[in-house]
């Protein structure tokens, strides 16, 4: 090959694997549509940021640590009392813990520890994985553990491919004196969406 047919070459290689790796970064994308490509706008807030977050195989807890690190807010691990094993994850095993909690309406999980100074944080963000179509009722127990009265509260999860549905506002009940946000299913790392909320 030539020197000038060898750089065409390169040009043609480099402008198609840009494309393909443009496409990879942006494939997951999320619900409203973040393309993955623009610069989060500039965080103009004075608000103390709590992330509080319940993740057990670290696909919430990813996105948790994205908004820390646009916010600089605080990151609390929802910690279960008693961990969740693989077996008691097992969706299909009708009887395994996780489904059981779900098909429970009085089931509260217990959590271990707990957030220090809860009353300094002014906007609180919460984040789990969609369980059955809903928030784990790990979930329910920490937003009825405080008050959070006159808080905004913007939620966040993860799942497989449902969306948030009505996950997020079947939680209002729990923590009915907070700003309620509409928040948004995270796939990938682009929280801009959920950092717009604040304001
Ligand atoms: C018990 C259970 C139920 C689930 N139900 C759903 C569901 O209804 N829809 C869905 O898209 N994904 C569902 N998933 C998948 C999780 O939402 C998804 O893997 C999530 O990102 C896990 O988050 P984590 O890694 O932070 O725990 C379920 C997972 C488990 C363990």
């Amino acid at each position: 090959m030539t020197k000038k047919f060898l750089g065409i070459f390169l040009v043609i290689a480099m402008a198609l694997f840009g494309l393909t790796a443009c496409a990879g970064g942006n494939s997951e994308g999320n619900d409203a549509g973040d393309s993955g490509l623009t610069d989060p706008p500039p965080l103009t807030t004075d608000a103390e940021i709590l992330i509080a977050y319940f993740s057990c195989t670290k696909n919430t807890e990813g996105v948790a640590k994205s908004i820390q690190e646009q916010t600089e807010g605080t990151l609390y691990e929802i910690v279960p009392a008693v961990a969740y094993t693989t077996a008691d994850l097992a969706y299909n095993n009708s009887d395994c813990r996780a489904n059981r909690e779900q098909n429970d309406a009085s089931a509260r999980p217990e959590i271990s520890g707990s957030v220090e100074n809860i009353e300094q944080y002014d906007v609180v963000f919460i984040g789990y994985p969609i369980w059955w179509g809903q928030a784990p009722k790990i979930i329910y127990t920490f937003l009825e553990s405080y008050d959070f009265s006159g808080k905004t509260i913007i939620p966040f999860c993860t799942s497989g491919s449902s969306s948030m549905g009505t996950s997020a506002t079947n939680l209002h009940t729990s923590a009915p004196g907070a700003i309620w946000k509409s928040g948004a299913r995270i796939s990938g790392s682009n929280v801009s969406s959920l950092i717009a909320q604040i304001n």
